[in-house]
């Protein structure tokens, strides 16, 4: 019997990178980047849908850069708003199953508790903004999408917040993080990981459970909280806490986006480690064993 066809998209970002290559075994895996799929063109993504016909899509490309998208509100909706929505459709058409991920920044940060499927968002940024598009436009295709609202990813490749601390680390002889934003970091490597592990039963069962979720590490952390962890015991550099107010950003980040995680455990029967466990496994694990087989 034929091996199904696996596209994934951003298959060279954080969580793309990882799921590209831990889905081999189940597929003949596609994966594309903005050079050969760009999310921001609709007749590409019709066009790629319609000639791989792949029986699972997973969408990991998304414009991230949530700064650079207050000024590129058209570029963000395009990619992270319109995109979505295409594929769904397109995996409808197909019967295809659509993982799709998006972010805690659709919450407004004013909560105090973890933050539910449905609790009502109300995003603070363009990025967050055009997430929630995303999610609201695979809803309305009515595919069998499985859609993960995760929060903080990082990994030892790409831009995030680890890759900068050990930069600045070894540049400087103290850090000013921000302590008053509070959140969970997810390694990519675990998200990948739960996907897999989800599809991994098949796909009939995959559909069978669509609909939204949050998929994240326990615990919680502030930015100041997650350098101090991965600076370590180093006695050097200093990290001194600081307020939002003193680091200002053009996008405004929600000040409380933890993710309850009990929808998730409950319907796969496993969850996610807690953040500083992960975070422990990343920095053991030898760099080079992040790159592609
Ligand atoms: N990063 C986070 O902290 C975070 C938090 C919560 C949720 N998420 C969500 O998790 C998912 C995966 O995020 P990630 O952290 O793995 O992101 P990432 O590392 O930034 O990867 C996203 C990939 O999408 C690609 N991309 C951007 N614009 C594109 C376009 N027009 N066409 C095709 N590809 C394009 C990027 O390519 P370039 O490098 O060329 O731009 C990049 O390789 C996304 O849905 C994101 O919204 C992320």
């Amino acid at each position: 019997m034929a091996r199904p066809t696996i596209l994934v998209t951003g298959a060279q970002g954080q969580i793309g990178f990882e799921l590209a290559r831990l889905l081999v075994p189940y597929g003949e895996v596609l994966g594309t980047d903005r050079s050969t799929l760009d999310l921001a063109d609709p007749d590409a993504i019709v066009a790629a849908m319609r000639g791989a016909k792949p029986a699972l899509v997973i969408n990991a490309g998304a414009y991230t850069a949530v700064d650079l998208a207050e000024k590129e509100p058209a570029l963000a909706r395009a990619v992270n708003g319109r995109a979505p929505g295409i594929l769904a459709e397109e995996a409808k058409r197909l019967g295809a199953v659509l993982v799709h991920y998006s972010t805690d920044y659709v919450f407004d940060g004013t909560g105090t508790a973890p933050y539910t499927e449905d609790a009502p968002t109300a995003p603070q940024s363009v990025y967050g903004a055009s997430k929630l598009e995303g999610e609201r436009a695979v809803a309305a295709a009515g595919a069998s999408a499985l859609v993960l609202r995760t929060s903080w990813v990082y990994g030892t490749r790409g831009r995030n917040f680890l890759v900068t601390i050990r930069r600045l680390a070894a540049e400087r002889d103290e850090l000013a993080i921000v302590a008053d934003q509070v959140g969970v970091p997810n390694w990519c490597r675990v998200l990948a990981e739960a996907t897999v592990r989800i599809l991994a039963a098949g796909l009939t069962p995959a559909a069978d459970r669509a609909g939204l979720y949050h998929l994240s590490s326990t615990g919680k952390a502030t930015w100041y909280d997650f350098a101090r962890a991965i600076v370590g015991d180093a006695p050097r550099p200093r990290v001194a806490p600081i307020t939002t107010a003193e680091y200002p950003t053009p996008a405004r980040r929600p000040a409380y986006s933890v993710l309850a995680t009990a929808r998730f455990e409950a319907t796969f029967g496993f969850g996610l480690p807690d953040w500083r466990v992960a975070l422990a496994r990343c920095i053991a694990t030898p760099t080079d064993s992040t790159r592609p087989p």
